[in-house]
């Protein structure tokens, strides 16, 4: 729509868009225009008209939520009105006169921009509806699947076992089984089963009595009580020793287990729901792990493809962490340009939508424009040492973030805290000499009676 009251001008305009094929309304009023803008992807004005003038016009175009593009032409001399036109949401301006080649280029490239905004919101639109689940995002089938499968067990208390590569989405799946279990106003649990050796797993998961081993000053419920009546999440199943997973098999067969030096059986009502990087299967034909916790476990499978067997999700994801940091990072950019799609979807992605996640994190830090563009990607390929399934051995044996030193720090203000400070005690727990701990705690600035801060 052009929007000028100048006749000559205006019919000039018209005729030149008309041989570029648009469709063009002309009229000579803001008031006349205002009835016809619903309909038009793009607005061509003049500034100055009699009655309503063009700012007024661009805030009445605004205040009904119209959808077009607006382009504003102003007199020689009043580029102040220009630059308010443009804060009220302008995409572009013309300074008269103007040449019909400069208000063909104006116009290409305000409607080119206009179509990608078009497109965003129209994956963003689809987004909100069927291809998100919380905020889990799959377009792919094989997303779509689990989607229906979640909300399937959902409501049940069946144990589901999630495998996948590092970063594919267990943790979000697991979470979202429990949101959308009548389970979910009760704790959601989860357990590091990598993360922990195998005597202090023991007390982790099921608790211990006073007095039951050097150092237990006080009872301790476990990780499976504080689960009771919600859910409890082993992360890493794969990695828990043969006597634990005996005790496992009891808590999924008959919902017992007992405290660490005590005689009491203790009943849990609590959902199990695991996960796993590597094939279990394997574990089980090298007795690993037991075949009847296996089964127990594998109730409801859910396999969650690496995210370079579902291509089709990349650009829906690449969409929703922009969108997501963008606000996050206070970055100026909220759209991700078709050719940047295109690089994230020739790359290989072995840290799944982890390592999209963080790739779209260091563009937006480091893009100055709008839009992320091709060159805005930072992909960093052929990273040495990436987790993935194809190579277990460099899988990382530590929690994801954590370091070899904070997480020995942990385990010596732990034994600290359940000795109450005696470092006699907490060192045998540590399998230290006294001195070899008096020398840790003294480089961790806790020597000398100092207060153990609680984790
Ligand atoms: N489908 C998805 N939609 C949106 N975000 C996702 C999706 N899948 C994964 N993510 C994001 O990717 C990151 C990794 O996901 P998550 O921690 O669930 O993976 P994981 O499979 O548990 O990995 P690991 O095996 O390393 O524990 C998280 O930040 C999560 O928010
Ligand atoms: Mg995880």
């Amino acid at each position: 729509m052009v929007v000028e009251d100048e006749e000559k001008l205006r019919r000039v305009v018209q005729l030149h868009l008309e041989s570029m094929d648009f469709e063009v309304d002309g009229v000579a009023s803001a008031e006349q225009g205002l009835p016809l803008a619903a309909s038009a992807d793009l607005v061509i004005t003049d500034l100055r008209l009699p009655g309503m003038d063009g700012i007024q016009f661009i805030k009445q175009l605004h205040g009904r939520g119209a959808p077009a593009a607006v382009i504003v032409m102003t007199a020689h001399g009043s580029v102040e009105t220009a630059v308010e036109a443009m804060k009220l949401g302008a995409a572009d301006f013309l300074q008269k006169p103007f040449s019909l080649d400069h208000l063909a280029t104006v116009v290409q490239k305000v409607m080119a921009v206009q179509a990608l905004r078009d497109e965003n919101r129209r994956m963003r639109d689809e987004l909100d509806g069927r291809y998100q689940f919380d905020n889990i995002i799959g377009r792919s089938a094989a997303m779509r699947d689990i989607f229906q499968t979640v909300e399937r067990v959902a409501p049940t208390r069946a144990t589901v076992l999630l495998a996948g590569e590092s970063g594919v989405g267990k943790d979000m799946i697991a979470r979202a089984i429990h949101h959308h279990s009548p389970r979910s106003r009760h704790p959601f649990v989860k357990i590091n089963c990598t993360a922990l050796p195998e005597n202090l797993m023991e007390s982790e998961l099921f608790g211990y009595e006073k007095g039951a081993f050097t150092g237990a000053s006080v009872s301790k419920p476990g990780k499976f009580e504080q689960a009771d009546q919600g859910t409890a999440f082993l992360d890493e199943i794969g990695d828990v020793p043969g006597n634990i997973q005996v005790k496992l098999l009891r808590i999924l067969q008959e919902r017992q287990f007992e405290r660490l030096g005590s005689n009491l059986t203790r009943n849990v009502d609590v959902r199990v729901i695991a996960a796993t990087n590597v094939d279990l299967r394997a574990a089980l034909e090298e007795g690993r792990f037991r075949e009847d916790l296996y089964y127990r476990l594998n109730v409801v499978p859910i396999n969650i493809p690496p995210l370079r067997q579902r291509r089709e999700d990349i650009p829906f994801l690449a969409l929703h962490f922009v969108t997501k940091l963008s606000k996050d990072l206070g970055s100026r950019a909220k759209d991700i340009s078709p050719a940047a799609v295109d690089r994230l979807l020739e790359y290989s992605w072995p840290g799944n939508v982890r390592e999209l996640e963080n790739t779209i994190e260091r563009s937006l830090v480091l893009a100055s424009g709008e839009t992320l563009q091709a060159g805005d990607m930072r992909i960093e390929a052929a990273r040495t040492g990436s987790p993935s399934a194809a190579q277990p051995q460099t899988a990382p044996l530590l929690p994801e973030g954590e370091t070899l030193e904070h997480w020995e720090q942990m385990m010596i203000k732990e034994a600290m805290r359940r000795s109450n400070g005696n470092k006699s005690q907490a060192a045998r727990m540590l399998g230290l000499t006294r001195n070899a701990l008096r020398y840790r705690l003294s480089q961790m600035g806790m020597d000398g009676g100092a207060e153990v801060p609680g984790e």
